[in-house]
């Protein structure tokens, strides 16, 4: 008798949730003998690319990490290129946005952003709340263990007020007090520049997430590397921790 184990059954289908660690656009730049600003520049086109094609796509949602909370270590005139070229990315894109039907979300700690990135933030949110063709989070000052950390101090302060009982705190209430509540957890990971780590990013949500790691820099990120993640995803055995089916033949 001989079991094939049966990998269709469990083939995923097209993903619903792409998350990307846009990296490597430093050593892009620097490849090329350019300022490591020149190497964000292009990083923004590319980010602009992603979005256009995950609507090509049919993806609902698209979450991108544009700055985390660790990237505030680089030198000041670095961090204030970046936040000078999202004030632009985002004078520029939230109309075509709001056309193509994008709902903008952003997710980290808006407290350390100038309050005229803050006050674009709100409005741009505020604008494409009603669109429903793709939900694009942006990850800003962002980092995964704070998001986890202010979740868990928001149950403590509920259950010190008896507004929660501490037996009611399971993975769906811890879930549901993240900044990604509502939105489903990432079925994929792609990460460029051929690192193969997390770097603090959405920690609690990508725990079952099919993780693709690039060999290429975010710059030259292009709409056929996309499709060719996710042809990589469709591949994939996507088994939470079950058996595969198998089949058995006698
Ligand atoms: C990603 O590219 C952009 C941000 C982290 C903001 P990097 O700037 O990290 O590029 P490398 O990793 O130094 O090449
Ligand atoms: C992760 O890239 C953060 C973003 C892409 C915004 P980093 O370049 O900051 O990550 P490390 O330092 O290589 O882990
Ligand atoms: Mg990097």
């Amino acid at each position: 008798m001989t079991v094939i184990p049966l990998a269709s059954g469990h083939r995923p289908v097209s993903p619903i949730h792409v998350a990307i660690i846009m990296d490597g656009n430093g050593r892009w730049a620097r490849a090329r003998g350019l300022p490591r600003t020149a190497g964000h520049r292009r990083g923004a086109e590319a980010a602009r690319i992603a979005v256009e094609t995950a609507m090509r796509i049919g993806v609902q949602y698209l979450t991108l990490f544009a700055f985390s909370s660790e990237n505030w270590k680089r030198p000041e005139s670095e961090v204030s290129d970046l936040m000078g070229l999202l004030r632009h990315y985002l004078r520029s894109e939230i109309g075509r946005f709001h056309d193509g039907g994008v709902r903008l979300k952003v997710i980290g700690d808006r407290s350390r952003l100038s309050p005229d990135i803050v006050t674009l933030i709100s409005a741009g949110e505020e604008r494409t709340a009603g669109n429903q063709k793709l939900t694009l989070t942006i990850a800003l000052n962002y980092g995964g263990r704070a998001e986890i950390a202010i979740a868990a101090r928001h149950i403590a302060l509920d259950v010190a007020a008896g507004l929660l009982r501490a037996d009611e705190v399971d993975e769906r209430l811890i879930a549901s007090r993240l900044e990604t509540t509502g939105i489903p957890d990432p079925d994929l990971l792609i990460r460029t520049s051929g690192e193969q780590r997390i770097s603090n990013f959405l920690i609690w949500q990508l725990a079952y997430t099919e993780l693709v790691f690039l060999d290429l820099l975010w710059p030259d990120f292009s709409r056929k590397d996309f499709e060719a993640a996710i042809r990589e995803y469709e591949g994939r055995n996507r088994r939470y921790g079950a058996v595969q089916d198998p089949v058995i033949v006698s």
